[in-house]
């Protein structure tokens, strides 16, 4: 019978699928269902950065008088930052005496180099990882693509001098040049890429004419975009790849391990099918693999990717000139 351990991070897994970051890895008991789901580790919601100091902001505007002294914004800043740590760390802790499945947990930090020194608490909490959701919309005109990697750089440099369990980095694929930029992280000290983070993007509403968030959940066809990076690169760098977007049954686990993932991220298809989803992937990867007369995952991991393929440019082909060519019944 296949054997669908694997290795993350460092990490020993008993198989590659993680329950990504998300509303659903933000308790003890979900996180408890989800390794008795068979998961083989699981991302923690990040802490963000964002939202810490969104609380803040309304914690003074709505209770404090005179909050224009910042003595004020210091106690505050420091209390709520205090209080949201506390609860993660504390979460972290009451995990690991819980739960045997490897615990990743995850800091969304865009600027302030004072995030990196949670990262701190979180090792000594007893997380096994961390996972740095970076991920930085590139909307302003005056900021060159230099200016926005030292961004990622000075992050990851921050938590890398804080910690020494494993780091991976989170990222979207939004880079001007998104291979050499992957080179570049791959050679900082992280050791592994989740590709790729999936924006909240917005819509709009053409009744009302008002922007709406658009779709939360991803669909199944969206893992083509992380598919072909993690094709393209993983054979070209030594970091591990974590494959997210778009993974909602066996095929696409089975599609990014052959592209060279180590593992795959779920998350949409948890919240549309429920935790059961889990076991059934994990079964059709064992049925799969003992179809292919695969023993283990590294038989056939990375073996359709840039380099093992006979045919790369097949990965860096675009444009559909020749198949509308050809096809003019459809039309
Ligand atoms: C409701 C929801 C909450 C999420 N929260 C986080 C988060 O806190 N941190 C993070 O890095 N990603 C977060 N994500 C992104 C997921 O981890 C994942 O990268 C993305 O949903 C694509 O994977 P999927 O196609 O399996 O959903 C969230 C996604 C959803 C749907």
């Amino acid at each position: 019978m296949a054997n669908l351990e694997t290795t993350y991070l460092g990490l020993k897994l008993k198989n590659p699928i993680i329950l990504g970051s998300s509303g659903l890895t933000s308790t003890l008991i979900q996180v408890k269902r989800i390794e008795e789901a068979g998961a083989g580790a699981v991302v923690l919601k990040s802490i963000f950065e964002e939202e810490i100091l969104k609380e803040f902001e309304q914690t003074v505007d709505t209770h404090i008088e005179g909050h224009q002294n910042y003595e004020y914004y210091d106690y505050f800043d420091y209390k709520i930052k205090e209080q949201n740590l506390a609860r993660y760390t504390k979460l972290i802790w009451d995990l690991k005496q819980e739960v045997n499945i490897p615990i990743i947990a995850s800091i969304n930090a865009v600027s302030n180099h004072e995030w990196a020194s949670f990262a701190k608490k979180f090792e000594e909490a007893g997380a096994d990882a961390l996972e740095i959701n970076a991920f930085i919309l590139p909307t302003r005109l005056n900021k060159t693509s230099d200016e926005i990697e030292k961004m990622y750089f000075d992050i990851i440099d921050y938590v890398l001098n804080y910690v020494s369990i494993p780091v991976s980095l989170k990222i979207g694929p939004y880079f001007s040049n998104l291979p050499t930029v992957i080179e570049k992280f791959s050679k900082t000290g992280i050791k592994g890429l989740v590709l790729f983070n999936r924006t909240y993007n917005p819509d709009i509403d053409i009744n009302d004419l008002k922007l709406i968030p658009s779709k939360i959940f991803s669909s199944d066809w969206e893992y083509t975009l992380p598919l072909r990076w993690i094709a393209l690169m993983s054979g070209r760098i030594k970091t591990d790849i974590s494959a997210s977007t778009g993974i909602h049954s066996a095929n696409e686990v089975i599609k990014m391990l052959l592209a060279g993932a180590k593992t795959t991220q779920i998350v949409s298809a948890v919240y549309r099918q429920g935790l059961s989803v889990i076991p059934k992937i994990i079964k059709d990867l064992e049925d799969w693999m003992d179809s292919k007369n695969y023993t283990s995952i590294d038989n056939f991991r990375g073996t359709l990717n840039n380099s093992n393929v006979s045919d790369p440019a097949f990965l860096e082909r675009i444009q559909f000139m020749k198949y509308f060519g050809d096809r003019e019944d459809i039309i």
